[in-house]
């Protein structure tokens, strides 16, 4: 037998075992395989039933999504033949589910007629997260054996079900007593329905998947969940395929849902879904660490500053069971932050994300002090005071005479030199940049920032501290903004600017959020603030521009008191949550255009797009000739994680490849060309764009 699979006749069992590491992806040798052995075990006499299990303990985490976009992906046998093969075999077939059953792997239990998982057993179809629906019967199977609204509930969110909610629903018919005991508990099961004469496929609980369901059921489910999509196709097209189980015969149903698929592998958004799929896991892989990189223990964390940042990065340890300690400079500042927090896990209990006891338990990992003797024991310190270079070369003085050897130091500076920082201590390798996003107890991204002396140990042990808080951790160089702060620089300058031009500020956040990304400039920026953006702008003129005239909106807004929803007037007025246009900003725009010269015109929808984007772009393409950012799909990482970039677009990076390289490049050499002295002084083609453009290379990297 193939070694893919392990195949072993025992008491009148065939047990087939998958066997391609790490988790069994069907790819077209092991779906081959897979077939073989079944048809053995069929036409085997001495074969009464069949056990298919995962030779490691995990069965199975779908098709194999590197074959997707390419002829391997329907190479015979093709997935969804292979299973339709297994439902039609004479002998029962007992999936025995360990761990993990995802996608295609869980399309390979449904075509088994008989299931058992053992207690951490998982189950889902993800396929919506790579820009697909389930090809290979999901979407017809599932809802005859679970109903039409749990099945549709499982595939549009594409959330894994723990074991025993999946007993429950009959994904699974029985539970082993633990993983170990999988095996054999399914031989047992096997063995039982050969003694009691069971058919090869029990009849299906939801025959009928539409009976019992209201009849404005789909009606009603898309009025409700359809403004949620954007412009996304995959949830149209699993519900699509959903609504034909309900509408078809299955075999009508199966070749409904196939041509629905291949449709979905087309399209740009799932290849840009597959492209961030992989970046997640390619972001991990980092020059000078590997397995062989020893890592720090981190048992204990404290955190200095317990404001906005401080308070959300400490929750994500207790969320995981870290005891955390919060620094602050006065007790009442300390007393707030803690209030906060638990303010803030109250709103989870209320939505019922969160028990009680929960709340307490991560209030009891959680404790304050005002005196730096109290952080001699922590493993890990991160630093989130206010943005002041001064300041923060304070506390890690401090924080070098206080911490043990050893102790990871890090800064939550969103745009300081994270080198001058270490520079202040004795130990600069154990300094780093550990840059949160707010709410930093939500948002996924964490940028890492590798300053010039970190050690490479302190590095690793960073990005797997990251991970095991459930953040995307995404290494960055030094520079002034890291990743992503440094590309919204151009992109939010050419907003001001098309507003000093004559667009509004609700068209260009309108072309904005028109793309799907989750708002345009202006809304964030009243959201985050006007008056933090104008400190920030203020202290690093600098360093962000040679001329800043285009942010003179930002700065009179800020000189008004418009500070955003905070203060009800921004950008935009607010009643409420309510936004509404202000001609008040408009007829600043005016003024401030006539003092800096500026000829006002009617701006399109096309310029809008062409110059955020390109610049945005052209950024990012910098960052990573300057090797700042190590690849382009971290790029797309930071973005998508950090600033509500749509992952279905894969990310700026990934846009401007699927736009076409030598389109953007031809677009800023035309604003160059066309907006006088400001098209010259910042629509400057990124030399790495250049350079591939010039070679014909349609994808970013590095040359
Ligand atoms: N196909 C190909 N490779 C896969 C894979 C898959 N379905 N799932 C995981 N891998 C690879 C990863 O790329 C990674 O490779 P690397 O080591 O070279 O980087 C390796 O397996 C380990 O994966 P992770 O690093 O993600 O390991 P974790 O333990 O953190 O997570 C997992 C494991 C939960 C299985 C996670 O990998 C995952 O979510 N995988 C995708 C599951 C999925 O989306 N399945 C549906 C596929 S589409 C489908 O089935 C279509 C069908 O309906 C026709
Ligand atoms: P904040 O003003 O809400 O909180 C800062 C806290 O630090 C205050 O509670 C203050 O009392 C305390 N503090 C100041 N000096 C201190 C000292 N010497 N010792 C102990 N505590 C001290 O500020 P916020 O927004 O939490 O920002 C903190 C850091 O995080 C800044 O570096 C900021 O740039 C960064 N950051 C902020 C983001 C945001 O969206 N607010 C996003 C990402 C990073």
């Amino acid at each position: 037998m193939n070694s893919l699979v392990t195949y072993q006749v025992e008491d009148n069992l065939a047990l087939i075992g998958l066997a391609r590491p790490p988790v069994n992806a069907l790819g077209q040798p092991l779906r081959a395989a897979l077939l073989q052995a079944c048809e053995q075990a069929n036409s085997d006499p001495a074969v009464r039933a069949i056990v298919i299990f995962g030779a490691s303990g995990l069965f199975c985490a779908g098709a194999d999504i590197t074959e997707f976009g390419s002829p391997a992906s329907f190479a015979t046998p093709n997935l969804p033949d292979v299973l339709l093969r297994l439902t039609r075999l004479d002998k029962p077939l007992v999936a025995a589910i360990g761990k993990l059953a995802l996608g295609g792997g869980l399309e390979l239990a449904l075509a088994c007629g008989y299931r058992i998982g053992e207690p951490q057993t998982r189950v889902g179809l993800p396929e919506i997260n790579l820009g697909l629906l389930p090809g290979a019967g999901g979407t017809q199977r599932l809802p005859r054996l679970i109903g039409v609204q749990a099945a549709l509930e499982m595939m549009i969110s594409g959330a894994q079900v723990p074991a025993k909610r999946a007993l429950e629903l009959g994904i699974v018919d029985r539970l082993a007593g633990s993983a170990e005991h999988l095996l054999a508990s399914a031989c047992e099961y096997a063995r039982e329905l050969i003694a009691s004469g069971a058919p090869a496929r029990p009849s299906e609980p939801f025959a009928d998947p539409a009976k019992g369901v209201a009849a404005d059921f789909f009606e009603r489910y898309c009025v409700e969940q359809e403004p949620r999509w954007k412009s996304r196709l995959a949830p149209r097209l699993v519900f699509s395929a959903v609504q034909a189980a309900c509408l078809l015969p299955l075999e009508q149903g199966l070749a409904r849902e196939l041509a629905l698929f291949k449709q979905a592998e087309a399209s740009r958004q799932s290849e840009a879904l597959r492209h961030v799929f992989f970046a997640e896991r390619e972001a991990g892989k980092v020059p000078g660490i590997d397995a062989s990189t020893p890592l720090r223990p981190i048992a204990k964390v404290a955190v200095i500053g317990a404001g906005t940042m401080g308070g959300g990065i400490a929750m994500n340890f207790a969320n995981v069971g870290i005891p955390v300690i919060l620094l602050e400079r006065q007790g009442d500042a300390l007393d707030r932050g803690l209030t906060q927090i638990r303010q803030t896990y109250g709103i989870s209990v209320k939505r019922g994300k969160l028990s009680e006891a929960q709340l307490e338990q991560r209030m009891a990992l959680l404790s304050g002090t005002l005196d730096y003797a109290d952080l001699a024991d922590a493993d890990l310190v991160i630093e989130a005071v206010f943005e002041k270079l001064q300041i923060k070369q304070e506390v890690f003085r401090t924080l070098d005479r206080v911490c043990k050897p050893g102790a990871i130091l890090a800064t939550n500076t969103s745009s300081l030199d994270v080198d001058q920082i270490a520079a202040v201590t004795s130990r600069p390798q154990d300094v780093i940049g550990l840059h949160f996003f707010s709410p930093a107890n939500v948002m996924r991204l964490l940028e890492v920032v590798n300053a010039r002396e970190t050690a490479a140990d302190v590095l690793a042990t960073t990005l797997k501290m990251g991970r095991s808080i459930g953040k995307i951790p995404v290494v960055s160089g030094v520079c002034f903004g890291f990743i992503g702060n440094r590309m919204l620089e151009p992109y939010a300058r050419e907003a001001h600017r098309l507003v000093l031009e004559g667009a509004t500020p609700a068209q260009v956040d309108g072309v904005l959020t028109g793309l799907d990304l989750n708002m345009g400039v202006f809304t964030m920026l009243d959201l985050a603030g006007v008056d933090v953006n104008f400190l920030v702008r203020d202290a690093n003129r600098a360093a962000i521009a040679h001329d800043d005239s285009y942010c003179r909106l930002g700065d009179e807004l800020y000189a008004l008191g418009r500070y955003g929803q905070k203060t009800g007037r921004g950008f935009y007025q607010y009643e409420g949550r309510e936004r509404h246009n202000d001609y008040e900003v408009i007829a600043l725009a005016e003024r401030l255009a006539g003092e800096l010269h500026v000829t006002r015109r009617p701006v399109d929808d096309g310029e809008i797009h062409a110059r955020c984007l390109f610049m945005l772009i052209n950024e990012g393409i910098q960052l990573l000739d300057e090797g700042i950012a190590l690849r382009s799909g971290d790029i797309d990482l930071v973005w998508i994680n950090g600033y509500g970039f749509p992952a279905h677009l894969g990310g700026p990076m990934h846009y401007a490849e699927q736009y076409g390289l030598d389109k953007v490049l031809a677009g800023i050499r035309h604003y160059r060309d066309s907006l006088g002295d400001y098209g010259r002084m910042w629509f400057t083609p990124a030399p790495l764009l250049e350079r591939l453009v010039a070679a014909g290379k349609t994808t970013i990297e590095r040359i």
